[in-house]
């Protein structure tokens, strides 16, 4: 037993995270993101914004449904329809919560909301009131706090404490704080507002403009604050959200200077950045902490001998704790089912038996031509797996002729709607210039590639390639990826996919939206 007092960590990766430019994730992916979320034990899970589209409000209803362990937040701009509409798709949660924001600061009062203080002060109570009707729960968030006048700060504050809010949210929006002033400001917050960081839990949600979003965040718990807000690989709006990862690891690492602890389990951490960074298209780069292929890869030949030594030597953090693979453990064409199963749990993943069935020919595949398969192959088997969701159409065959005495043609059969099969071919600049030609021949959507990139799982020649592309078509971007032995069949499964999350998203989801986000 612990007697370190509990950070709550509130994700919002599929809120916040998912505004990041060229992110859109179909409601199945939210819901896997969302149930590995609760693997990983967060608190809090702030799953959509109900009122911005009913792809959304649907999505965030099938997790509070589904998911029910954490609470489930639903966001809300601080009018009726919007508090109401966070409501109803929260209400069926074991633990609803409303989270109301509104913003606080003159830039936004005057320039973006066309109103005074006061008027500020009464959407904010008479919505936190509205929501506490419905439920007990009720978040609240200035936005763009970090900017606003301290003392109206605390009147607004104090007036939706009044109201009925049981969370405040201080927002540093914009990633305009610096880790000294932050907590100088959430000090002076609570010497005026008794209630706060007492009977109200004191949150702080910190944009990385600067880079000092986990700082920033980590001033704040040293004041009184109990909430973390952030996003799994520190996506979100522009430079993102304070990584989540980041937060939690400096708490379990630091946790005798913190005196604090949080209720996530480490190990799900590394599943869990690979699954966002998987379904997100967003790369994690190497030298990212915690997660990144290079946080626990030692180069220099005096640090090699020291970590050979005594691992503490170079290590901080001891890389089973965040779920990074420890043993190069190697299967082959041999292993079998319950092999490969109980490999994929170790690495963190659960995947049901129909995925299994999927999995294993999938693995198979690759031990035929592989002979050696490597965790971070199956971990690229795994993110190939997700990315087969409802699919419009599926390729099937592929046959490329290229060299510098030919034209790049590509032949190429896929599968459509109710088993169709269509096949076509054509001559492009390059093989996967022709092998997409082909494709659009087949699919004839319009859409223009906007980013390709490929990149080897493991080392050696035989290694898996993983292409990653994004599309744009009617406004909006569609991530793809693919991985194969065969970088042409990779970049091929990639065009596919982004197309197929096209068609399945186009309508729904990337509907004009009635309402902006924040
Ligand atoms: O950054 C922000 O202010 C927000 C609020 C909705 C909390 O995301
Ligand atoms: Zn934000």
């Amino acid at each position: 037993m612990t007697d370190k007092e509990r950070v709550l960590i509130f994700d919002t990766t599929l809120r916040d995270g998912e505004q990041a430019a060229g992110t859109a994730m179909t409601a199945e992916e939210k819901l896997a993101v969302a149930q590995q979320l609760e693997r990983l034990r967060v608190d809090v899970i702030e799953a959509g914004f109900p009122i911005s589209s009913p792809g959304d409000f649907q999505a965030v209803q099938t997790i509070a449904r589904q998911v029910r362990k954490p609470i489930i937040a639903g966001l809300a701009h601080a009018n009726a329809a919007a508090v109401d509409r966070a409501w109803e798709a929260v209400k069926d949660a074991a633990r609803p919560r409303v989270h109301i924001f509104l913003s606080s600061s003159d830039i936004h009062i005057m320039h973006q909301l066309r109103k005074n203080r006061e008027e500020v002060v009464e959407m904010a109570v008479a919505n936190v009131a509205r929501a506490k009707k419905y439920l007990p729960d009720v978040e609240f968030s200035p936005m763009d706090a970090t900017r606003t006048k301290p003392e109206y700060l605390v009147e607004l504050l104090q007036a939706v404490i009044d109201a009925g809010a049981t969370t405040i949210n201080v927002a540093d929006t914009v990633g305009y704080a610096i880790p000294e002033e932050f907590a100088q400001l959430l000090l002076y917050l609570r010497e005026r507002i008794p209630a706060l960081g007492n009977t109200v839990i004191l949150s702080v949600h910190c944009h990385n403009d600067l880079g000092l979003s986990v700082a920033n965040s980590l001033a704040a718990i040293r004041v009184g604050a109990r909430q973390v807000e952030g996003c799994i690989n520190g996506i979100g709006e522009r430079a993102g959200n304070a990584s989540l990862e980041e937060v939690v690891m400096a708490i379990h690492t630091r946790g005798e200077f913190f005196n604090l602890t949080t209720g996530v389990d480490t190990r799900q951490l590394y599943p869990t950045s690979r699954l966002v960074s998987d379904i997100t298209g967003f790369p994690v780069q190497p030298n990212k902490a915690v997660v990144g292929a290079n946080a626990f890869r030692h180069a220099s030949g005096i640090h090699q001998d020291g970590i050979l030594k005594e691992r503490t030597t170079y290590e901080i953090m001891d890389p089973l704790t965040v779920g990074v693979p420890g043993s190069e453990l190697v299967l082959g064409k041999l292993s079998g089912r319950h092999g490969l199963k109980a490999r994929l749990n170790e690495l963190g993943y659960q995947p049901t038996d129909a995925e299994m069935v999927r999995l294993f020919e999938a693995f198979k595949d690759l031990a035929d031509k592989k002979r050696e398969v490597t965790d971070r192959d199956l971990i690229a088997l795994m993110s190939n797996q997700r990315r087969s969701f409802d699919e419009t159409y599926t390729l099937d065959h592929i046959q490329v002729s290229c060299g510098n005495h030919e034209v790049p043609t590509a032949t190429v059969r896929i599968m459509g709607p109710g088993g169709q099969v269509h096949q076509d071919a054509a001559t492009g600049t390059g093989p996967v210039d022709a092998v997409y030609k082909a494709i659009n021949r087949l699919v004839n959507v319009p859409n223009r590639l906007t980013e390709f990139s490929v990149k080897a799982v493991t080392e050696g020649i035989d290694a898996v390639g993983e292409v990653t592309i994004r599309i744009e078509s009617g406004g909006s971007t569609y991530i793809g990826r693919g991985a194969d032995t065969d970088i042409i069949v990779a970049s091929a499964k990639a065009y596919m996919n982004a197309l197929n999350r096209l068609l399945a998203m186009g309508d729904v989801a990337r509907a004009p939206e009635a309402v902006s986000t924040p």
